[in-house]
């Protein structure tokens, strides 16, 4: 989908960054008041001059994958959007548009992050890596399917991507590290006792196949 045809960046046909720009000149507005029929200044408005960043499309390289993409993006844009819409890289899910479910999971400098809640221009620098940088015959991704975890697969890159961070400072977890670090992802499925089951037998043999 089109970035800009989402739900949420059209507010009665202005766009977000357009209402954006003119909620700034109600703020501005908003610091006068009256005082006898006389307009007279609240407030003095403050005026920005440094740490400003334009909103206009600007050049970053993003490297996911080991490979170094380079994007003309608007500083609004989100890493999950950048990855899904600008790289096609459509296996970190989108859930209503929240970070809520875990299903936009993905490392940045090996750590899970959740790529809906960072800007894509933040992550400049950082090595990114999403469920295609994952192979298929990956211990984690084995277990999942021995363990018959992988339902309708929705969720699936987010639990591959959450307990990959785990075993990567961790070869061994105990359960309860293991539910701490799956606790941000949900799986409409139902299919919760069979991912923990995986990684438990993961852990058991020190996270290799
Ligand atoms: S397997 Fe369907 S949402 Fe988890």
């Amino acid at each position: 989908m089109d970035r800009d045809s989402r739900p949420g960046y059209k507010v009665a046909g202005i766009d977000r960054r357009n209402f954006l720009k003119g909620t700034g000149a109600v703020v501005a507005a908003s610091t006068l008041g009256t005082a006898g029929g006389k307009v007279v200044a609240q407030n003095e408005p403050k005026v920005f001059t440094k740490n400003l960043v334009s909103s206009d499309p600007g050049k970053i390289v993003l490297r996911v994958n080991g490979d170094e993409h380079e994007l003309t993006l608007e500083p609004r844009v989100t890493l999950l959007e950048a990855l899904r819409i600008d790289l096609g890289l459509t296996g970190t899910k989108e859930v209503e548009e929240t970070t809520a479910a875990g299903a936009d999971t993905v490392l940045i400098n090996g750590k899970p992050v959740l790529a809906n809640s960072r800007l894509a221009i933040e992550c400049e620098g950082m090595e990114i890596t999403t469920i295609e940088g994952i192979a298929a015959d990956d211990s984690i991704v084995v277990g999942l399917m021995q363990h018959d975890a992988v339902l309708c697969g929705y969720c699936t890159p987010g639990f591959v991507m959450a307990l990959k961070g785990l075993f990567n400072v961790n070869p061994t977890p105990g359960p309860a590290e293991i539910d701490s670090a799956l606790g941000g992802n949900l799986c409409r499925c139902g299919a919760y006792a069979n991912v923990r089951a995986s990684a438990i037998e993961l852990a058991r043999r020190g996270g290799e196949n």
